[in-house]
């Protein structure tokens, strides 16, 4: 891809690995961008970063935003389906049911909604989905079972789309992304362990102006478990 020729959309722009792909994206050249926010506030804050962004509010879990965006945004030819929560929910230990289809809401219903919607314009543009993901989608990982159940079921709507867009010429990364330090972390988590965000945002950038890259494993704890896990060589 040529990044002259680049109009993305990123849903959750207001903050972490969203904002990170905004800058990455100005600084690679894209004419245009579309910024996902929830609000006005988010808005008028990621508008005056750049005269190219473009703020669209999108709740991804409002069927009516998404529909919206999809007016608003119809040149699209990237959507980075960013927007994620995370809320440390065991599948025994956490109170009720809230915080895991809460999850399953934004992880997974909010990216397939906004895939549909956003359809018929990548189809036109022959573009590209870009579903961020998480090594969460691979494996168990107790205090935050209900987040690998969303992730899971992310990465398997990914692998099904693909098959559903073939013959339409879209393609539909999927990026299982370790640790960011972004504020989805706790505060007691060990932030020497996190990747700055530019490490993701940089080796999405770079696939997809490859081309041709449907799984991508941005960052050294994701490629070392895809290589335990036999998804990728070792090095
Ligand atoms: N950080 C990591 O270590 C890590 C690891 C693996 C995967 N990921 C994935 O990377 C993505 C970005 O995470 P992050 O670390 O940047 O998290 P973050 O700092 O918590 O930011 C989350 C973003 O998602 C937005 N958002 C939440 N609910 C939304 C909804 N219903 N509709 C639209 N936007 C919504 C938030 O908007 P508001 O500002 O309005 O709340 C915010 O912009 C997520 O999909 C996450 O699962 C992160």
């Amino acid at each position: 891809m040529n990044f002259e020729q680049c109009r993305p959309l990123v849903t959750g722009s207001s903050r972490g690995i969203g904002r990170a792909f905004v800058d990455a994206f100005l600084d690679a050249g894209v004419p245009k961008l579309y910024a996902g926010v929830r609000n006005a506030e988010a808005a008028a804050a990621v508008a005056v970063i750049d005269p190219r962004v473009h703020p669209v509010v999108v709740d991804t879990t409002r069927p009516e935003q998404v529909e919206q965006a999809a007016r608003q945004a119809g040149d699209v030819n990237v959507l980075v389906n960013n927007a994620g929560v995370l809320h440390y929910a065991g599948f025994l230990s956490a109170p009720d049911l809230d915080q895991a289809r809460h999850e399953m809401e934004v992880n997974y219903f909010g990216p397939l909604a906004m895939a549909r919607a956003f359809a018929p314009a990548l189809i036109r543009s022959k573009g590209t989905i870009v579903n961020i993901l998480s090594i969460a989608a691979l494996t168990y990982m107790p205090l935050v079972g209900s987040y690998n159940a969303s992730k899971a079921a992310a990465r398997s709507m990914t692998q099904g789309l693909r098959v559903d867009f073939v013959g339409e010429g879209v393609a539909v990364m999927a990026v299982y992304a370790g640790g960011y330090d972004t504020g989805m972390h706790l505060e007691t988590t060990d932030k020497t362990q996190l990747n700055p965000p530019s490490v993701l945002t940089g080796a999405v950038l770079d696939a997809l102006a490859k081309g041709g890259v449907d799984e991508l494993f941005p960052d050294a704890a994701a490629r070392g478990l895809a290589q335990r896990l036999g998804l990728i060589a070792a090095a």
